[in-house]
């Protein structure tokens, strides 16, 4: 079934076949002034010009999206925001919407940063009316999940992350999910230095992708990429990425240096580039 956001993503589904493209995101928080996003992308450019194997993005401050993005075109890289207000305009003083969003040239938001959820009174219901807008105004949503170090250590950790799902995508139509991507990220190991081994983050994703699969098809399920997120490094990305579930990273601390991004987004040849 289309509805009125649906003709925005048509055809876009194909070009996520069930061999999920890896992708590759940097959230930087609240960190770069434009003066320092223009001096990244100067160092980070010729470190990841012309990669294919993965899709690479990048999160900057709302006050840096225009810049970035002009920047970014022709490296190859997308631009995302942070978040977004679930309304098109109105009062809502601080607030920026997904069409504000989409005029700078970004293409990606993240929604439900668990961040937003602890500090800025984020919740299920918020997260469900984001990712409606955002695919309103044709933008990818990164949906982040994740359970608290409490959670996990009484036993909730499946049952949240259900919940996170079941409330987070509700209504939306199978069409839908093509721009979607989810973000498992463990709030006990963002910023921490305490990231989950590959094992722990391979039954969660393998979790959310049968939730995913119950809640909305099979189907979608097995296209829909997942990403790890929490504490993730030049050195533990390989590990990460060869889970089967694994598909790609959203990196906040070690997305700010271009080298040690870069690294990130070449997981694959590690050994060999050494930035
Ligand atoms: P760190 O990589 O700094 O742990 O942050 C993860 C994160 O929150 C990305 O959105």
């Amino acid at each position: 079934m289309w509805n009125s956001r649906s003709h925005f993503w048509k055809g876009v589904s194909s070009l996520i076949p069930n061999n999920r493209k890896a992708l590759i995101a940097g959230n930087w928080k609240m960190y770069k002034t434009i003066a320092e996003t223009e001096a990244f992308f100067t160092e980070v450019a010729p470190l990841v010009k012309g990669v294919t194997h993965c899709e690479v993005v990048i999160a900057p401050p709302f006050t840096a999206l225009r810049r970035a993005a002009e920047l970014a075109e022709s490296v190859g890289i997308s631009i995302g925001a942070q978040d977004l207000h679930w309304e098109k305009e109105g009062a809502w003083t601080g607030a920026i919407s997904a069409t504000i969003i989409r005029e700078t040239g970004a293409t990606f938001t993240i929604v439900g940063h668990s961040e937003r959820r602890q500090f800025f009174g984020e919740t299920d219901q918020s997260v469900n009316k984001k990712i409606g807008a955002a695919l309103s105004a044709g933008l990818r949503a990164i949906v982040c999940i994740g359970e608290t170090l409490q959670e996990r250590e009484t036993g909730q950790t499946e049952a949240v992350l259900n919940r996170q799902l079941v409330n987070g995508l509700a209504g939306l139509t199978e069409p839908e999910f093509s721009p979607i991507i989810v973000a498992y990220e463990p709030v006990w190991a963002i910023g921490t230095g305490r990231t989950a081994t590959p094992e722990i983050a391979q039954q969660a994703h393998c979790f959310i992708r049968g939730c995913v699969g119950q809640i909305v098809s099979p189907t979608v399920a097995r296209g829909l990429r997942i990403l790890y997120g929490g504490s993730v490094k030049p050195d533990n990305i390989r590990g990460l990425m060869e889970q089967p579930d694994i598909d790609g990273a959203l990196v906040g601390g070690a997305s700010l240096q271009a080298k040690s991004f870069a690294s990130i987004v070449h997981y694959q040849v590690m050994e060999a580039a050494k930035f």
